[in-house]
């Protein structure tokens, strides 16, 4: 049998240069060799994509793989679209999307709160404060088509609602949306997780509030940057007991990430033909435990 061919990730990134901490990650997850681009425009991804399709035999399709990044989630969806569209019949090599890390945070998020859950986030009420932003809004879709009663929070009540709309339209349930300076004792009564994906040094929920909530378990706040989103919760936080509460802080929950995000690199190898999108990377997070694929 031919030697497999070398494992190529091909970056395209929105952001000027290719993001030099993907492409560490990419290499310590065992990519062995780069190709990267950045500045990338939808109008450019075709003929990028053909040369990855056409150089290759099928059979050594899967030993090519891309990686859509950039800090623009938006920008990053138009590029993972136009990949997308590019391919054709078995014509297709494998492709990650997370830009501004937005599927790995998003995913390693609801995975601590599903295990703090006892596995299942059916049906549990959970909350996702500032989820009008790229991360929260992954959570929130996430949280939606695992069958959680959601609610989600904005500054302004009109964003809140057209997330929830959006969501309607993307899982089928029905989002609770709220605005953040309404009564939040009362918006938040009754939910067992609480994730806060506001702006980094966005403070969002006061000690005095959430340590009164008496249906509260899970507490997670993606914030790093002081001041950190939940008062009292420490980025550091992992699994913390705080209270009746278990905490996670954006570093706590960073090792988490990290895996997942590694994990996704070393599946995209393992076919020609996987889309990982946040529904897709919070499947791989669930895989960590089980041996890591050849
Ligand atoms: N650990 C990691 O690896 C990692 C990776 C990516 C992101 N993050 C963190 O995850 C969090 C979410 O990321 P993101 O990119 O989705 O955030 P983002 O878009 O910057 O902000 C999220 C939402 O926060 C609200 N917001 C903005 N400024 C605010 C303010 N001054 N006060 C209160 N709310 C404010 C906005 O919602 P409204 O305008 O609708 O209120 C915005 O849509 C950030 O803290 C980010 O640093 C961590």
């Amino acid at each position: 049998m031919a030697d497999a061919k070398p494992r190529i990730l091909i970056q395209l990134d929105s952001s000027p240069h290719a993001s030099v901490f993907d492409a560490v990650t990419a290499i310590d997850a065992g990519a062995e060799r780069l190709l990267q681009y950045g500045g990338i425009e939808p109008g450019q991804v075709r003929d990028l994509i053909h040369g990855a399709m056409f150089t290759r035999g099928l059979d050594d399709l899967r030993s090519t793989a891309v990686f859509v990044g950039g800090s623009s989630v938006e920008a990053g969806e138009q590029l993972l679209e136009a990949v997308k569209q590019a391919f054709f019949g078995p014509f297709r090599v494998s492709v990650l999307f997370d830009a501004s890390g937005a599927n790995t945070t998003a995913a390693a998020a609801v995975l601590a709160a599903e295990r703090e859950c006892g596995g299942s986030l059916a049906g549990v009420a959970a909350a996702v404060l500032g989820a009008t932003g790229p991360v929260g809004r992954r959570v929130a879709r996430l949280l939606c088509g695992l069958g959680s009663k959601v609610a989600i929070s904005s500054r302004q009540l009109d964003r809140a609602t057209a997330l929830a709309d959006a969501l309607h339209k993307q899982t089928g349930a029905r989002a609770e949306p709220f605005a953040s300076g309404a009564d939040q004792a009362q918006a938040l009564a009754g939910r067992a997780v609480v994730i806060a994906a506001g702006a980094a040094g966005a403070r969002l929920l006061a000690h005095d509030v959430w340590s009164r909530l008496d249906a509260l378990k899970t507490l997670i706040d993606l914030n790093a940057v002081p001041p950190l989103g939940v008062e009292g919760v420490e980025a550091t936080d992992k699994s913390k007991s705080r209270g009746a509460v278990k905490a996670w802080g954006a570093l706590g929950l960073g090792g988490l990430k990290m895996k997942i995000h590694k994990r996704a690199i070393q599946e995209l190898f393992t076919s020609n033909d996987h889309v990982f999108d946040a529904e897709q990377v919070l499947e791989i997070g669930r895989r960590l435990d089980q041996p890591t694929p050849s």
